[in-house]
């Protein structure tokens, strides 16, 4: 499973890349907001710096709703660097979008899946991701976890090539569980992916290993 960090913020994109783990990064427009970073020109040159940091898929996430003005906006998007993923929500317009994406070689990200049928569409208009948002489907009283096994039932069956990026993470539990599931891709917090180094037992047994080692 290839990891992705979910955040705008250069200084966490930084640590996780510098552990050696990161596959890409994920963004959304209330990430790059939560940075301060306002305006088209800044915003690109925010997504310049991310990519210019990761080596990897970058998600940048377009902000209008009609398939004119995403095509417009995506185009613009997937200039600024050949890491760039044009992050399309799945509505009527994001796939003709996503379909018109995939036919002129710009790949794309179906975000703000919650359900099996929405990825269904966004596989057969050839996203290259779909974020099903594990977390945000928890939080509402249904099962994040069991869409993503059902979203990799159907993508093995009907061998659909559409990636499956586990979004909304919460803790580590819910990585590890993606992982159990067969998500290709899980895009985390800093704090989850950090979280899965944690253990009382490690933090115990090096201390004893480091008291003994002053005997050697
Ligand atoms: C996915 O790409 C989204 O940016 C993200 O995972 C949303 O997570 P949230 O529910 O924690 O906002």
């Amino acid at each position: 499973m290839k990891f992705f960090i979910d955040t705008g913020n250069l200084a966490q994109i930084k640590e996780a890349n510098d552990l050696g783990i990161l596959d890409g990064v994920t963004t959304n427009p209330s990430l790059m907001a939560k940075e301060g970073i306002k305006g088209e020109e800044a915003i690109a040159q925010h997504y310049k710096t991310i990519c210019e940091l990761v080596d990897g898929d970058v998600s940048a996430e377009v902000l209008s709703t009609d398939f004119e003005t995403m095509v417009e906006e995506g185009k613009k998007l997937a200039a600024i660097h050949p890491n760039i993923v044009v992050k399309v929500p799945v509505i009527k317009d994001g796939i003709k979008a996503i379909k018109w994406f995939t036919d002129n070689g710009i790949r794309t990200n179906c975000t703000l899946v919650f359900s099996a049928g929405q990825g269904i569409l966004a596989a057969k208009a050839g996203a290259s991701y779909i974020s099903p948002f594990l977390g945000r489907l928890d939080d509402s009283g249904w099962d994040g976890l069991e869409l993503i096994a059902q979203l990799r039932h159907i993508f093995d069956v009907q061998d659909y090539k559409t990636e499956i990026l586990a979004a909304s993470i919460r803790s580590p539990l819910h990585i590890i569980k993606a992982a159990e599931l067969g998500a290709d891709i899980c895009t985390c917090p800093l704090d989850s992916i950090v979280g899965l180094l944690k253990h009382p037992l490690t933090d115990i047994g090096l201390a004893k290993f480091l008291e003994d080692a002053k005997k050697m």
